[in-house]
């Protein structure tokens, strides 16, 4: 099979649909579900303070050199890197790993999601810390329901990659994103004007330094990475889609500040109620699912139903639109490099992909007795994934626009070969030489305690 030409790869239709796309990759579990369980859990304004750091320092530029390499090449991340320099395949191969182990447990999060829109209609919710617990756990500690619902979520990101890039994940995007923002919005102001929310909101945003540690600034390092799909080919995969034309630094601008609001938006819901309701902040991924739908039981009966279905259907809409992006890096590698048709790479990987989140969602339950290091099989491939899979892949990537290319190729491709400015070019080419790989090896190291 040829390799696909530009004029001849499917292409985003529209300027905003890039946007929206990446945007919706960013956008998902990893704002709304994991940046307020580890807020909550690692010291609140420290980890927040630390996160910004990384996404300010690191983000752009990280997202800027993905988008380089994605549209230059127009090739998915493993034959990107193969194309550009052999030596660095590994780069790309270590991504689709990652976003192997990603989906391996993503979609279990994705099905608890779809359950609670069920539990909601059936008006499951009350402000009691000890019934929210139970409700949480009686679904994720079971065997056969959250299977079940995994199998319906992951059911729906099939169809949906199986059909194609810009379809699929630019209409789900352009739905989502100006609806979940709405919605946050209201539910701000329902939280903030919960008994006692300032102490919430203190600590969530007054950094408390006698909390720093390396665990600490991994985290935070890991869930930049995670929450903005970098360091692994990603942003990569996407931006090969992505018109000549495009402006890929006000690109690698917009996306993360979207990002990073929802992510903020979402920790000022969950953290001052968590706080109000006098629930656990360090209760980890159950965080989101006990502490939202008391905010809709104080808004009774009714219209805690309509806004807490609205919600959670938000929170599936915005999880499909960042697994299909995973989806999509795994398909993309055995369709470019392996010459599988789509309908065959998509339903092989996620029969497999199938296997691991079942493990995943056992280890919640009747697994949970299988650790290492004190973590179930389902934090376990979070950590492996976030923490140290994609930072690595974000030192290679940076290491290797920084270093290894040629720099006028880098600079025609981020101007579109002179035709928009990009003053800081310098000062993005030193970040990718070394600020952004010497933080990055530094947390790490730090994170694993060898420094
Ligand atoms: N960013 C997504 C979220 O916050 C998850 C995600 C999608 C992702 N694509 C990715 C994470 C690529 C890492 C790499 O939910």
């Amino acid at each position: 099979m040829q390799e696909p030409k530009a004029s001849q790869r499917d292409q985003f239709v529209s300027k905003v649909g890039f946007i929206l796309a990446a945007t919706g990759s960013a956008v998902g579990l990893g704002n709304i579900w994991r940046f307020p369980f580890l807020a909550g859990k690692n010291g609140g304004g420290v980890f927040v303070l630390f996160y910004l750091v990384c996404v300010v320092v690191l983000g752009f530029g990280l997202m800027l050199a993905e988008f380089i390499i994605g549209r230059h090449t127009q090739l998915s991340s493993v034959d990107a890197f193969k194309e550009l320099d052999k030596r660095f395949t590994f780069v790309g191969v270590m991504g689709v790993l990652a976003a192997f182990i990603i989906m391996g447990y993503y979609p279990v999060v994705g099905g608890w999601s779809v359950a609670y829109v069920f539990k909601i209609i059936l008006g499951e919710f009350s402000t009691d810390a000890v019934i929210m617990g139970e409700i949480f756990d009686s679904l994720t500690k079971g065997v056969g329901s959250p299977i079940f619902w995994t199998a319906v979520y992951m059911i729906v990101n099939i169809v949906i990659v199986a059909k194609g890039i810009s379809t699929g994940i630019e209409n789900a995007s352009k739905v989502m994103l100006p609806m979940l923002f709405g919605l946050l919005i209201i539910l701000v102001i329902r939280s903030l004007t919960l008994p006692n929310a300032m102490e919430g909101l203190k600590y969530l945003f007054v950094p408390d330094f006698s909390k720093i540690s390396g665990e600490v600034m991994m985290a935070a390092l890991g869930q930049a990475f995670f929450s903005l799909s970098l360091g692994m080919g990603c942003m990569i995969t996407y931006a090969s889609y992505l018109g000549k034309n495009e402006n890929l630094v006000e690109n690698a601008t917009v996306v993360p500040i979207l990002d990073t609001l929802v992510a903020l938006l979402a920790g000022v819901v969950i953290i001052p109620a968590t706080v109000s309701f006098g629930f656990d902040l360090d209760s980890g991924p159950g965080l989101v699912f006990v502490t939202v739908p008391a905010i809709f039981a104080t808004m009774g009966p009714v219209i805690g139903r309509i806004f807490g279905v609205i919600f959670f259907s938000m929170v599936v809409l915005a999880a499909l639109t960042s697994s299909i992006s995973l989806l999509e890096v795994v398909v993309s590698y055995l369709i470019d490099n392996r010459n599988w048709g789509r309908k065959r790479a998509v339903v092989i990987t996620s029969i497999i992909l199938f296997a691991i989140c079942i493990a995943s969602s056992l280890s919640m339950g009747i697994w949970s007795k299988y650790t290492v290091k004190g973590m179930n099989i389902f934090s376990l491939l979070d950590w492996i994934a976030n923490n140290i899979l994609l930072p690595l892949g974000g030192i290679f990537i940076t290491l290797f626009v920084g270093w290894f290319w040629d720099r006028d190729k880098v600079k025609a491709e981020v101007t579109n070969n002179g035709t928009v400015k990009f003053s800081l070019f310098n000062v993005w080419i030193f970040l990718c030489r070394f600020v952004i790989p010497i933080i990055i090896a530094l947390v790490l190291l730090r994170g694993i305690g060898i420094i």
